[in-house]
């Protein structure tokens, strides 16, 4: 089968947003503790943050972290967090049924984020919660000295502000699973309050809305239309959340998760940007989709209730999934002009690209390689690269391309690097691309993941799945540029880097 790209370096879409990349650790299983935090593990430093954690986490190259939910968080307080360690309450957690002890809270976060070379997005509780904890959050964190909440920081050991600059309004408020779930009228009004006190407090912050908690919610559309309404002028993006899922064994099916992420994208640019024209605003509105991944091997497990860190939505990842995941990513890619930042859902143990053995090792998954290498070569100016090639139907989903690609230009470090996926469960992809504007760029390498088996998975013992370095492919001039040929296996995903 033959796919052709046209590459040029004028065509852009837009600049990528380093939060692309982000991703996301909520209270949550084994996320916290016995997963970035576990004293007295060899790896352990002396604040008990495992350091062979920290450096998969730098190795993925995570500019931002939301923190600290998801459902979590709508039943949190987050003064139950700071403070002397041992007079923290011991809480129960009813969103997971878990006990929720506070040995980690916001400070200590914060230093987890700067051993990551990270920062932290912290979403504030509209569920039991409203505009005056939130405010006070916010002073806390980053008003420098001289008032109750900044003071009382300072008592606590961290003289600096934090200078938390993203924040979400809550966390799928839409769902009737969250505590104390709202709809969209009483949500747009406390949320309003909320963004008006943060914002006076802060001038310099960044606020999300909550959107639809994914694309097949029967109030998907109205909510966003309605919550915007109310927010419009208070905040700078919206959220959008999606899980994607292989239950009915259709992998074809499931490859196609993207085309219906890309659909739910454009959806909602759509509506923000008919409340701007209602409204006659300057202003557009962003997109942060800040919650995605594969999630459903787990589902089902895990029933015992009421222990602090015990493994919950563990799922492990198969090759397959790894695809799913890089054709999302390169989704973002195309929709780089209003796709502003990013969370991969979650980081550590729980639906997470990173996996931890209590005592033990730390091992990569499946879906870790597709997100670090676009998030170590996915920066830069993307670019729009007309594609042709057949098309298949699945359940549901017509005309979805057997490639899934995009290229994005690092002007800074003079590189062009090629993401593809190759949705052929059975033939290789020759892939031919007119590449124009890249004179004097050579070939660098061609790395490829795939297996035959797509249901392998990896583990602490080792990585069946991971990217190996393919034989670079054709690389000539041809007239008014230069001419690619590489080879795409059946079923896998691809970077292929150019530069100077
Ligand atoms: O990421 C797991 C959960 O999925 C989050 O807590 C919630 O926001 C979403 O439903």
């Amino acid at each position: 089968m033959k796919g052709k790209m046209t590459i040029h370096r004028e065509f852009s879409i837009g600049e990528t947003d380093k939060r692309l990349y982000g991703s996301f650790i909520e209270h949550l299983g084994r996320a916290v503790y016995n997963g970035i935090y576990e004293p007295g593990h060899p790896q352990a430093d002396e604040k008990g943050f495992r350091k062979d954690v920290i450096k998969l986490v730098q190795e993925m190259n995570v500019p931002v972290v939301r923190y600290p939910g998801g459902n979590f968080v709508s039943g949190y307080n987050w003064e139950d967090g700071i403070g002397p360690v041992e007079k923290r309450p011991m809480q129960l957690d009813l969103a997971w049924a878990t006990m929720e002890s506070n040995k980690i809270g916001l400070n200590e976060f914060a230093q987890w984020c700067r051993l990551a070379n990270t920062e932290m997005m912290y979403a504030v509780n509209l569920g039991t919660k409203g505009a005056d904890a939130a405010r006070n959050i916010v002073e806390y964190c980053n008003f420098p000295k001289g008032s109750y909440w900044s003071d009382l920081r300072r008592s606590h050991g961290t003289p600096q502000p934090h200078n938390v600059k993203l924040w979400c309004l809550g966390n799928e408020m839409d769902g009737p699973w969250q505590i104390c779930h709202k709809n969209a009228t009483e949500y747009g009004r406390v949320a309003v309050e909320a963004a008006k006190l943060m914002k006076w407090t802060d001038p310099s912050i960044e606020l999300v809305a909550c959107g639809s908690s994914n694309a097949e919610m029967s109030t998907f559309g109205a909510w966003e239309t309605e919550v915007l309404e109310h927010l419009y002028d208070h905040v700078e993006y919206v959220s959008l959340h999606q899980y994607f899922n292989n239950s009915d064994n259709d992998t074809q099916k499931f490859l196609a998760s993207s085309v219906i992420v890309d659909s739910f994208i454009k959806t909602v640019i759509g509506i923000c940007d008919l409340t701007k024209a209602k409204k006659k605003s300057k202003k557009t509105i962003n997109l942060s989709f800040d919650e995605w991944n594969v999630w459903y091997h787990s589902h089902g497990a895990n029933p015992e209730r009421w222990v602090e860190a015990r493994p919950i939505l563990e799922d492990i990842y198969t090759m397959e999934d790894a695809l799913v995941n890089g054709c999302v990513l390169i989704t973002f890619l195309k929709n780089a002009d209003r796709v502003k930042i990013a969370c991969l859902a979650q980081l550590v143990n729980v639906i997470a690209p990173i996996m931890t053995e209590a005592g033990g090792s730390a091992w990569r998954q499946t879906i870790f390689y597709p997100f670090m290498h676009t998030s170590v070569w996915g920066r830069g100016t993307v670019l729009r690269c007309p594609v042709i090639c057949e098309k298949y139907s699945a359940k549901d989903i017509d005309d979805v391309p057997y490639l899934e690609s995009v290229a994005v230009h690092n002007e800074e470090k003079n590189e062009l690097t090629i993401f593809a996926v190759n949705r052929n469960l059975n033939e290789t992809l020759e892939l031919e691309s007119e590449i124009f504007g890249f004179d004097g760029y050579k070939f660098i390498e061609h790395i490829c993941m795939s297996n035959p088996n797509l249901k392998a998975v990896n583990s602490a013992n080792g990585e069946v799945v991971k990217p190996v370095t393919l034989a670079a492919g054709k690389f000539e001039s041809s007239p008014g540029g230069q001419r690619l040929e590489a080879k795409l296996p059946a079923a896998s995903w691809n970077v292929l880097r150019f530069g100077k």
